[in-house]
């Protein structure tokens, strides 16, 4: 028993002498010395350490430019999108139901204002067509802001909502718009051969989609929007469109429709990327069977 109670007290001893040991001046095991070239050693390490992330930031940070994205998407073909937006890439309404196909048209109204012919000519040059719009700096010279060219409105003449304010809608004839997603510096054709859109059924499908119609004729994209520099050199930029007008699409049925880019210089996307250069989307037209 007092055995114990003095190894409790020899136990206490060597605990207090760890902490600090008057005999040999020892602070947790260490001379001041010792503790005091660690402490150095840590702050000369994290000083390094800081040093290092400044530096990269800093190169990192000279290596950018406020025009063009450092990174951006390696794809070889881009992707296109459809508008109106619907849930899923579906349009579907009842002809007869105005409320069904109202908000397609607001959509499109949107969608389509900046494209007005009075707000292209303010904006954006009447450009020679056929051929690219190059705009290169020289060297160190910014040649910025750099012009676009005009994408007027009424060139989707019946899907511009001028003529049909309905885009065909009220009639069982809905035009949609599609647009190739941007890619800065894409040159999409050569020879003066633009790239365009074509449409049609997936293979079940293939008999209710019914002609198709596009503006501008043959739903080319004009070479002359091409190459886009990013929206910081090229303010006033507009996206080049597609309208495809189904003129006599069967009703009260699902058809499954795909529409893909065609171009000299852009590969079709293989089974590896099914979004490369084209879009699919689900139409139906619904209305009363008499
Ligand atoms: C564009 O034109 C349409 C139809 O003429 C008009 O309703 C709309 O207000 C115009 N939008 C702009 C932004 O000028
Ligand atoms: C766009 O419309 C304006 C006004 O109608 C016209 O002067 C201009 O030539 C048109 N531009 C193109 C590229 O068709
Ligand atoms: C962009 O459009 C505005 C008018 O809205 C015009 O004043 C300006 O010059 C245009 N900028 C370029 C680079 O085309
Ligand atoms: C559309 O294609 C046809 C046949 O390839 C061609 O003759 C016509 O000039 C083209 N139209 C336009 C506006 O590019
Ligand atoms: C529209 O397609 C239907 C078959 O789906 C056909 O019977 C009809 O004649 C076509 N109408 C026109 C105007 O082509």
């Amino acid at each position: 028993m007092s055995g114990s109670k003095e190894e409790d007290r020899k136990g206490s001893g060597e605990w207090r002498e760890f902490f600090w040991n008057p005999r040999t001046h020892e602070l947790l095991g260490r001379t001041a010395t010792s503790w005091g070239l660690i402490l150095l050693f840590y702050l000369i390490f994290y000083l390094f350490l800081a040093g290092m992330f400044v530096l990269t930031m800093y190169v990192m940070l000279l290596t950018l430019d406020d025009y063009k994205p450092t990174w951006q998407d390696r794809l070889a073909t881009p992707g296109m999108m459809i508008r109106p937006k619907g849930e899923q890439l579906e349009i579907s309404f009842s002809v007869s139901e105005t409320e069904s196909w109202d908000g397609f048209v607001q959509n499109l109204n949107t969608f389509l204002a900046p494209y007005n012919d009075s707000y292209q000519v303010q904006t954006n040059d009447n450009c020679v067509p056929d051929q690219y719009f190059i705009q290169e700096d020289s060297g160190e010279v910014r040649n910025n802001p750099k012009r676009s060219c005009q994408f007027n409105r009424t060139m989707l003449e019946d899907c511009s909502g001028l003529t049909d304010r309905f885009y065909g809608y009220s009639r069982g004839q809905p035009c949609i718009l599609i647009k190739l997603n941007r890619v800065i510096g894409m040159l999409p054709g050569k020879e003066g051969q633009s790239p365009y859109v074509s449409c049609g059924a997936k293979k079940e499908d293939s008999d209710k989609i019914g002609p198709l119609a596009y503006f501008p004729a043959n739903g080319t994209f004009n070479l002359m929007y091409y190459p886009y520099y990013g929206k910081r050199a090229q303010v006033n930029y507009t996206q080049p469109l597609v309208a495809v007008k189904f003129l006599n699409v069967s009703l009260n049925t699902d058809v499954n429709v795909e529409c893909k880019i065609t171009s000299n210089t852009l590969a079709a996307g293989g089974e590896r990327d099914k979004f490369a250069g084209r879009v699919s989307f689900k139409l139906r037209v619904n209305d009363k069977q008499n």
